[in-house]
């Protein structure tokens, strides 16, 4: 078969790649801590349980309208004026099998060739390869460790030509929990009214995993102007621990909100019916859970951050958000083990901490910024405390 050339606009994920590799070492038994989870493991609430029993009660699963059922498409809006200070029309509001699709929807319906979409890394390994699937340029604008890995606007504004489309913004972020404050978001708000050619992508997937106090702003609350320019994204998957129901959403300009959904109606149509019932039971049931969460959850950061950051070559800060400590392993390269394995890059060091030490993270590469790791914090403590030992032991073992 002759495949279409689309196909090679991307490769397979490195963290695809590492998680096979993983799962071959469990299947000859070797027992792996695995600090890469992309997933919280809290229960899905009970009001969105209760809701799908319901639903299946009464035989409720149809087809579904592909831009969302009016139910959720109702608990989306109540959601957004809620948490966000958003006003969107229930014509601005669409739903898909998760932010995932409503993303991909969202470049797919408006990228062609030629055209450039801004992505701060590191990033979540999908935009580019979205981006590029759509035809369209990654200009990816790596912001510094010692910035807190976010962009400065006058990053923002070098990176900006005439050809440059959206600037996605993820924030808390999934690699490293930066979470952009209302003053940092402001601050690039105000290079963007200079520049109306650029739109504004927000994935907001961790806006409920802030720790610290921090609070969470998105672009379209922040900078009112920008309101007509932005497509404000997220998804029950993170926020409630529901990531196999598959659903998310976007509010944002009636015209592309209607261009997304046209979009998805030739490839999946509407979201499962038993997926949107679970998501409106948890948007519309009570909320409280999710700050105990993220206290349980901070607890977790804390324990892995401490035996990170006392590892001599490793060096991490705090992060403000998400689930993931990103950490520079700029310390260790060039080192090596007594198998005379050599550490040169941030891929050899992570195979060497799996297949030495049986501690799986995934490699900077996969994110846009090297040499550095990704590690989870969703994890059993315990398996926080071995695996931040085993980490320990594996770096202080190399010469
Ligand atoms: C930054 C970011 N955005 C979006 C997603 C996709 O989430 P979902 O499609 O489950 O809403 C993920 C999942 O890992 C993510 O990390």
């Amino acid at each position: 078969m002759k495949f279409a050339p689309r196909m090679s606009r991307f490769k397979p994920s490195p963290s695809q790649i590492a998680s096979a590799r993983v799962r071959e070492l469990q299947a000859r038994g070797q027992k792996i801590i695995k600090l890469t989870a992309g997933e919280p493991d809290f229960p899905a609430p009970d009001s969105a349980k209760q809701a799908v029993v319901d639903l299946i009660k009464q035989n409720k699963i149809q087809y579904t309208p592909v831009n969302g059922t009016l139910a959720m498409r109702q608990a989306v809006q109540a959601k957004f004026k809620r948490d966000n200070d958003l006003n969107y029309g229930l014509d601005q509001i669409t739903v898909g099998a998760g932010s995932k699709q409503v993303l991909f929807n969202a470049l797919m319906a408006t990228v062609t060739s030629g055209d450039e979409v801004i992505i701060p890394g590191p990033y979540w390994t999908s935009y580019p390869d979205m981006v590029r699937l759509a035809g369209g340029t990654p200009v990816c604008v790596v912001a510094a460790q010692n910035e807190n890995f976010k962009i400065r606007p006058e990053e923002l504004e070098a990176a900006i030509t005439t050809k440059s489309k959206w600037l996605i913004i993820c924030s808390p972020s999934n690699p490293t929990g930066a979470t952009y404050t209302w003053n940092e978001l402001h601050g690039l708000a105000e290079v963007l009214l200079r520049h109306p050619q650029v739109h504004v992508l927000t994935d907001d997937v961790y806006e409920y995993l802030i720790f610290d106090g921090h609070k969470f702003s998105t672009m379209a609350q922040v900078e009112p102007k920008l309101f007509e320019r932005t497509v404000t994204c997220n998804s029950v998957s993170k926020a409630y621990s529901m990531t196999g129901f598959r659903c998310g959403y976007a509010g944002g300009p009636k015209e592309i909100i209607a261009k997304m959904s046209n979009m998805q109606s030739q490839s999946t149509a509407g979201v499962s019916a038993i997926g949107q019932a679970a998501a409106v039971g948890a948007l519309n049931g009570p909320q409280e859970f999710l700050s105990i969460r993220t206290a349980n959850l901070q607890r977790r950061r804390d324990i892995l951050y401490e035996k990170l950051n006392a590892t001599p070559g490793l060096s991490c800060d705090l992060p403000e958000g998400a689930m993931y400590i990103f950490c520079s392993c700029a310390g260790i390269i060039g080192k090596s083990a007594s198998d005379d394995r050599k550490i040169k890059t941030d891929t050899d060091f992570t195979m060497y901490l799996l297949e030495n030490f049986g501690v799986a993270v995934v490699q900077g590469e996969a994110y846009g910024l090297s040499p550095s790791f990704r590690a989870s914090f969703v994890a059993p403590e315990k398996d926080l405390v071995r695996g931040g030992d085993l980490i320990h032991e594996a770096c202080a073992a190399l010469f």
